[in-house]
């Protein structure tokens, strides 16, 4: 407790635009008073052209780094002294530590809260067959490179803009990646062991992802990285269908304790206290995704 009266630096955020919606303070803060620490953690929302003075403020104010979110992730990369192999080959950062020298290290956490959270949930999941990632964005990067790492055959990946799924495929997919045209996104359906919606379809306010599951093997894993709602209409098909699934809550939760390590050196997790309070700020009734 003394080293933490003495030392200022207990401090992280959140910077994106808009910022208001972000869940992120209630599990860092969640997370502070679990390790007893004396920690505060705020969402700023941040302009695109205030970057540069939200970096400096930071910077002078002593906090332990920062997470970063839309639309920031890409342009956040020109302030960074440093850039981990993974951020590199992202070209986009979620999280910044800053050092005692006060450089900047651009980290991205997004990939290890995606396979954490699978992993949890659905601990024998069918890495041994392809897995199927529909969109082509940022969460579609870090999703497709977790699962070559996880060590899958091979990844089908199918965008709106074929072009975007093509790039990924080139840029992460050594090799072992496919593009599905967005038209036939169906016939992947039947040879996936993993399905993932990286897109915002199914979100509130967004039409549904058009998927019909009927013709997925039994132990397929539906996995939607969309929490408002917990339960899209993609994931209640599949559980319909007696599909295992994986719904997006965990992604953001996992991806933020992985920050919170860099930052404070503490190990915390996804207990059911805190999965309870996330789903009361989004409006969810209960924590019942099984
Ligand atoms: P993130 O970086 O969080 O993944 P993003 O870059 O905005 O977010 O990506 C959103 C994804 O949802 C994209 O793959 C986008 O497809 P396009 O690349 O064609 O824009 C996809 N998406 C959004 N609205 C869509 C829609 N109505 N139909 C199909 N795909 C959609």
């Amino acid at each position: 407790m003394s080293t933490q009266d003495n030392n200022l630096k207990w401090k992280a955020a959140v910077i994106g635009h808009p910022i208001s919606q972000s869940l992120s303070p209630h599990i860092h803060n969640y997370w502070f008073q679990a390790t007893q620490l004396k920690g505060d953690y705020q969402a700023v929302d941040v302009a695109p052209e205030g970057l540069k003075d939200t970096v400096g403020w930071m910077k002078a104010d002593n906090f332990a780094g920062f997470n970063v979110t839309v639309p920031h992730k890409t342009a956040i990369l020109e302030f960074m002294d440093k850039l981990t192999p993974l951020a590199r080959r992202m070209g986009a950062v979620n999280t910044v530590l800053i050092g005692e020298d006060g450089k900047l290290t651009g980290f991205n956490t997004d990939g290890i809260g995606f396979i954490k959270h699978l992993n949890t949930e659905v601990p024998d999941w069918p890495k041994d067959r392809p897995a199927f990632v529909l969109g082509a964005g940022g969460a579609a990067r870090a999703a497709c490179l977790a699962l070559l790492n996880a060590g899958v055959p091979m990844v089908m990946i199918s965008n709106r803009t074929r072009e975007k799924a093509e790039a990924v495929a080139d840029e992460i997919g050594q090799g072992r990646m496919t593009v599905v045209d967005w038209k036939h996104r169906q016939d992947a359906v039947a040879g996936a062991g993993l399905i993932v919606n990286t897109t915002t379809l199914g979100m509130v306010g967004q039409p549904p992802l058009l998927l019909d599951l009927t013709g997925a093997p039994s132990d397929t894993v539906v996995y939607d990285i969309v929490y408002k709602p917990l339960i899209t209409p993609l994931l209640s098909a599949a559980r319909n269908r007696g599909l295992r699934i994986v719904d997006g809550l965990g992604m953001l939760v996992h991806q933020g304790a992985a920050a919170f390590k860099l930052w404070f050196d503490k190990d915390v997790g996804f207990d059911d206290t805190l999965r309870n309070q996330l789903l009361k700020e989004l409006g969810e009734e209960s924590g019942d995704t099984a």
